[in-house]
């Protein structure tokens, strides 16, 4: 597993703050807890973690900047969920990360995390369902897969696929991880490499 050479630069606490937009972005979002450091972490493959593993959840307020193998960069939003369940998008996730998804000219894919061990969340559909009708391109990644036997994992993913087609033409690209067993990486990985260079044509 090489790891990725990987450069912090900079965090945003504002829309208005995020640096200039530069190389294709890659933005990482999910639930509070879904385990996003860990698969930054996990991606990138240093010795020394990039991403803060917390066990105290919600603690990212900002929209974290990281540019990967001078190739791409990747973008850590802030989790939502935390701020009660409501019924409507908008009061899911906070502003900065609306601004930054329905603004942001170099972002190239969102990848929405998606604990595999439990079955279908509101709060989760609900952010698939502003990403799809905001007509974002995103793709979604299901976490965790170490903590759940294959027959339920596959239950999971399937109930959710089957939830999101109430709304959704078709499905978006879904991947499985696991970030203490490092599943999911090779694929990831590649896949960003893909998008990488099907931006730059
Ligand atoms: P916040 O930033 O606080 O919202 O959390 P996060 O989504 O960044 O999750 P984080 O990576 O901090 O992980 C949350 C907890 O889940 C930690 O205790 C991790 O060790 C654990 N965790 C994350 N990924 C995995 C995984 O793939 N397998 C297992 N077993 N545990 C994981
Ligand atoms: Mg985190």
């Amino acid at each position: 597993m090489k790891p990725l050479p990987a450069q912090f630069i900079k965090s945003a606490a504002e829309y208005e703050q995020c640096p200039a937009p530069s190389k294709p972005e890659f933005a990482f979002v999910g639930r509070s807890n879904v385990g996003k450091s860990s698969l930054i972490n996990l991606l990138v493959g240093g010795r020394d973690p990039i991403a803060l593993v917390s066990s105290k959840p919600g603690k990212t307020r900002l929209i974290n900047f990281f540019e990967i193998a001078s190739r791409w960069n990747l973008v850590d939003l802030p989790g939502y969920g935390y701020a009660k369940v409501s019924k409507s998008a908008k009061d899911v996730f906070q502003a900065i990360v609306s601004d930054y998804l329905l603004d942001r000219e170099k972002l190239a894919c969102v990848f929405q995390l998606i604990d595999s061990k439990i079955p279908p969340q509101e709060i989760d559909l609900t952010f698939s369902q502003w990403l799809m009708e905001s007509e974002l391109p995103f793709v979604l990644v299901f976490t965790k897969a170490d903590k759940t036997k294959k027959g339920a994992l596959d239950r999971n993913v399937e109930a959710y696929h089957l939830a999101m087609s109430e709304f959704a033409e078709g499905l978006p690209r879904t991947f499985t991880t696991s970030s203490k067993k490092g599943d999911g990486r090779t694929d990831l990985l590649e896949f960003i490499n893909q998008v990488v260079d099907q931006t730059k044509r």
